[in-house]
């Protein structure tokens, strides 16, 4: 079955990025001249997804502006002739089909993902991590979506981590199956001894799941912080049919993270095509001084 719908859980509290996500959400952060969200969008689209639900929450109102029309905006961008920007910003409202729903108490990312569950219906879906932007050239969900549309079971992406930050991720349990991709039968949420970790690949930004997910979710206690994980519902998953690792290709950016976002704003701007050149020798000139 092909896969159309993609849920982008967008109802986090942000605690380890404020002041800043005070009262903006951290989807809605920029990066050179986007919010965070917009290039999430775009990657899904560009792997063949048109319809997309995002979770949202109180005060999260400014993301759904950002994907409408704004007239008054456009009006006067075509009267004093700016139609570039112009076209950009109608293009935003075009991207794909998206609907809103809210995550009414933030329970965790199992609870976000629980609110797509009459949006998704009885088909495979996408997920992808409001705060986590993955820039390449080959999108990452499309990458994960051809492994589900290969091998028809839930896919997760999987990246290595440093071995001293395994603790802080999930820990899979893979085997080879080719290429970059893997099987995957079993997990281990933040190990918290050498013995506990099954391998330096963790899951990381992405996620096809299939809707069998909803009644594992309906089952799922609250775990780490009192919240739905949505990790615990996998490990069932993946311990029960099994799940698929796609190790992908591009880099990714945590936006819920201040130096993440740091990173993608250096490292995005340096590949714009207007901006790149004038800010890599004002780099060159600010690392001498370093
Ligand atoms: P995180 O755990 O990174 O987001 O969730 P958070 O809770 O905002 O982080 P901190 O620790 O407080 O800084 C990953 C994604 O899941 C969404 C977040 O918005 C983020 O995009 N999320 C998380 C929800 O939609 N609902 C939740 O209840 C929790």
């Amino acid at each position: 079955m092909k896969v159309t719908k993609a849920v982008i859980p967008a109802a986090g509290l942000g605690t380890r990025v404020l002041p800043a996500t005070k009262s903006m959400p951290k989807e809605m952060l920029t990066i050179v001249d986007k919010p965070a969200i917009q290039y999430i969008v775009e990657e899904a689209v560009n792997a063949g997804i048109t319809d997309i639900l995002i979770i949202t929450n109180r005060g999260k109102g400014i993301i759904e502006d950002h994907f409408d029309r704004s007239p008054e905006l456009e009006e006067r961008l075509l009267a004093s002739g700016k139609t570039d920007v112009y076209e950009q910003v109608v293009s935003i409202s075009k991207l794909a089909n998206i609907y809103f729903v809210r995550q009414k108490e933030t329970k965790g990312l199992g609870h976000a993902v629980n609110c797509a569950k009459s949006f998704v219906g009885n088909e495979p879906f996408a997920v992808l991590y409001g705060d986590d932007v993955i820039i390449g050239d080959d999108p990452a969900c499309g990458q994960l979506v051809r492994a589900y549309e290969k091998y028809g079971k839930a896919v997760v992406g999987i990246k290595a981590v440093p071995e001293d930050a395994i603790s802080k991720y999930s820990s899979l349990k893979v085997d080879l199956l080719e290429g970059n991709t893997y099987s995957c039968t079993d997990m281990v949420e933040k190990p918290k001894t050498k013995e506990e970790v099954l391998s330096l690949y963790s899951i990381l930004g992405r996620c096809v799941l299939t809707p069998d997910i909803f009644d594992i979710l309906a089952e799922t206690k609250p775990g780490a912080g009192g919240e739905i994980q949505l990790t615990d519902a996998m490990r069932r998953l993946a311990q029960t049919v099994g799940m698929i690792g796609v190790d992908f290709t591009g880099k990714r950016y945590d936006m819920g993270d201040k130096l993440g976002i740091l990173q993608a704003t250096v490292e995005i701007a340096l590949q714009n095509p207007v901006l790149g050149t004038d800010f890599r020798a004002y780099l060159k000139e600010l690392a001498k001084t370093l």
